[in-house]
C-alpha cells in the first residue's frame, strides 16, 4: 500500500507526531509502534479541533491503518470524502483498501452505506454477523464482529481471524504445547492485573460506562434476576476488579420493591478491592484469587443465585477454569459469562492471537461441570475480545 497526504498551507502543528508515526511505520522502524497510542490520541484531538477538515480525517485514517486497524482507516477516509468529495488522497487509499475487501465491491457502495449513518452501517454488518452465528458459521461471524469493533474503536486493531487461530492451536495441541502456552499467558495477565491501581481503575471506569457491551451484560444479568424468584437474590462476580459491572447491574435492576438483592465479588488485587469498597460500599468483597478459592483458603458464599464471570476466563489456564466450574458447580444456580465465545464447536481451547487469550470450548466444559447453556448471545456491538455472552443454569 502506498499513501499520499495533502495539507492546507498552514496545517495544525499537532500533525507532527502522527506524521512521525506514519513515517516510522513506512520506513519499517520497529520503534514506531511506541508512538502509536499517542499518535491516535493526537488525531482524536485534531478531529475535535477541525471537524470539517478532510486532511485531518485522512491523517487519522493513515494512523489507524498503519496501527493495524484497516476498518478505522476506511471509516476515516470515507469521512474525509464526505467532507470533501474531491480530496484525492482519501479516494486513492479507499480504492486501494476496497480492492481486496470481501464485503465492499466498490468505493461508491462503501460510501453510500457509510453515509446512511455509522449506526446503520454497523447494524447492517451485525445483522449479517448474527445470521452467520445462528447458522454456526463462527469463523465468518467472528470476522464480521472484529470488523465492527475495529470500526468503533480506532485505537484497537482486529484480533487474528478465528479460523487461523484455530489452525495454529490445533498444531500446538498436537505438539503438546498448548497447555504450556496457556500457562505463559495466564501468568502474564495475573501479573498485569495485580499491578493495576486506583488511578488505572478510575480511568477505565470513565471509559466503560459508555461501552454497549457493558450495558448489555448488565441487562442480561438484570433479565436473569427478573426470571428468578430467589429472595434474597445473591449476585456474585468472580474477578470483579473494583465492582464496576456490579454497579452497572444494580442500575439495570433498578428498584425491586421488597425483594433483597445481595452483591459480592472475588478479587485478588487488594488495591482494586480497597477502591471498590470506597466506591460501592454495598458490595461484599472477598480478597483472593480463584486459586485461593479452589484451595479453600478464601470462602465465597455457599449459595449464589447468579454468578457473573466477565473477561476473566479468557485470561486463565483451562485447568483453572475447570477447577472454578467444579468448585462453583453445586452452589451456583445461574452463570452469566462475558467472554470471547466463538470456540463453540471444538473440544479443546483455542489461543486468540496476537493478544493471546484463551477461547475455552464452553459447551463442552460447561456440560461436564453440570451446567446447561440456556442462551448464547452475540454482543450487539462486539468489543474485540468480548464477542458475546453465555447464560447457563445448573442442571437439576
Ligand atoms: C480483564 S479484568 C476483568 C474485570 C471485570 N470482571 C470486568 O469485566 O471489567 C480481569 C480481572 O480478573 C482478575 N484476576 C486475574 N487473575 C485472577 C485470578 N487468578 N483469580 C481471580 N481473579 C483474577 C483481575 O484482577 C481483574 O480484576
Amino acid at each position: 500500500m502506498w499513501a499520499k497526504i495533502e495539507f492546507p498551507e498552514t496545517p495544525d502543528p499537532l500533525i507532527e507526531l502522527p506524521m512521525k508515526f506514519i513515517q516510522g511505520w513506512v520506513n519499517g522502524d520497529t520503534g514506531a509502534a511506541a508512538y502509536y497510542n499517542d499518535a491516535s490520541e493526537v488525531c482524536e484531538e485534531l478531529r475535535r479541533r477541525h471537524a470539517g477538515a478532510a486532511y485531518v480525517f485522512h491523517l487519522s485514517g493513515l494512523v489507524a491503518f498503519c496501527g493495524g486497524n484497516s476498518d478505522a482507516g476506511m471509516r476515516f477516509w470515507g469521512r474525509a470524502l464526505s467532507l470533501d468529495p474531491e480530496y484525492a488522497p482519501s479516494r486513492e487509499s479507499l480504492e486501494d483498501a476496497v480492492e481486496t475487501d470481501p464485503d465492499w465491491p466498490s468505493v461508491e457502495i462503501y460510501l453510500d452505506a457509510l453515509n446512511e449513518g455509522e449506526e446503520q452501517f454497523l447494524a447492517r454488518i451485525m445483522r449479517n454477523a448474527r445470521e452467520q452465528f445462528d447458522e454456526k458459521n463462527y469463523a465468518e461471524a467472528d470476522r464480521l464482529c472484529q470488523r465492527v469493533s475495529a470500526f468503533k474503536r480506532p485505537k484497537f486493531s482486529q484480533l487474528w481471524p478465528y479460523a487461523e487461530c484455530r489452525e495454529k492451536s490445533e498444531k500446538l495441541y498436537d505438539d503438546n504445547l498448548l497447555s504450556e502456552k496457556c500457562q505463559i499467558l495466564s501468568s502474564a495477565f495475573e501479573e498485569h492485573w495485580s499491578g493495576v491501581n486506583a488511578a488505572d481503575i478510575e480511568k477505565s471506569h470513565a471509559e466503560w460506562g459508555d461501552l454497549p457491551d457493558r450495558r448489555q451484560l448488565a441487562q442480561l444479568v438484570a433479565g436473569t434476576v427478573a426470571q428468578s424468584s430467589a429472595d434474597p437474590c445473591r449476585i456474585f462476580e468472580i474477578g470483579c476488579l473494583a465492582g464496576f459491572n456490579l454497579h452497572m447491574v444494580k442500575e439495570a435492576i433498578g428498584t425491586t420493591g421488597r425483594r433483597e438483592i445481595l452483591y459480592g465479588g472475588l478479587e485478588p488485587n487488594a488495591a482494586a478491592v480497597a477502591e471498590g469498597e470506597r466506591l460501592y460500599p454495598w458490595i461484599e468483597f472477598v480478597n483472593g484469587s480463584v486459586q485461593d478459592m479452589i484451595a479453600g483458603t478464601v470462602e465465597i458464599p455457599q449459595s449464589i443465585e447468579i454468578c457473573l464471570v466477565s473477561r476473566v476466563f479468557m485470561i486463565l489456564h483451562p485447568d483453572i477454569v475447570d477447577g472454578i466450574l467444579a468448585h462453583i458447580g453445586d452452589r451456583v444456580t445461574h452463570l452469566v459469562i462475558c467472554d470471547d465465545i466463538m470456540n463453540t464447536d471444538r473440544s479443546f481451547p483455542v489461543l486468540r492471537l496476537p493478544l493471546v487469550l484463551v477461547l475455552h470450548p464452553y459447551p463442552k466444559i460447561l456440560g461436564e461441570a453440570g451446567f446447561e447453556i440456556t442462551d448464547m448471545v452475540l454482543a450487539d456491538v462486539p468489543d474485540r475480545e468480548c464477542t458475546g455472552f453465555i447464560i447457563a443454569r445448573r442442571m437439576k
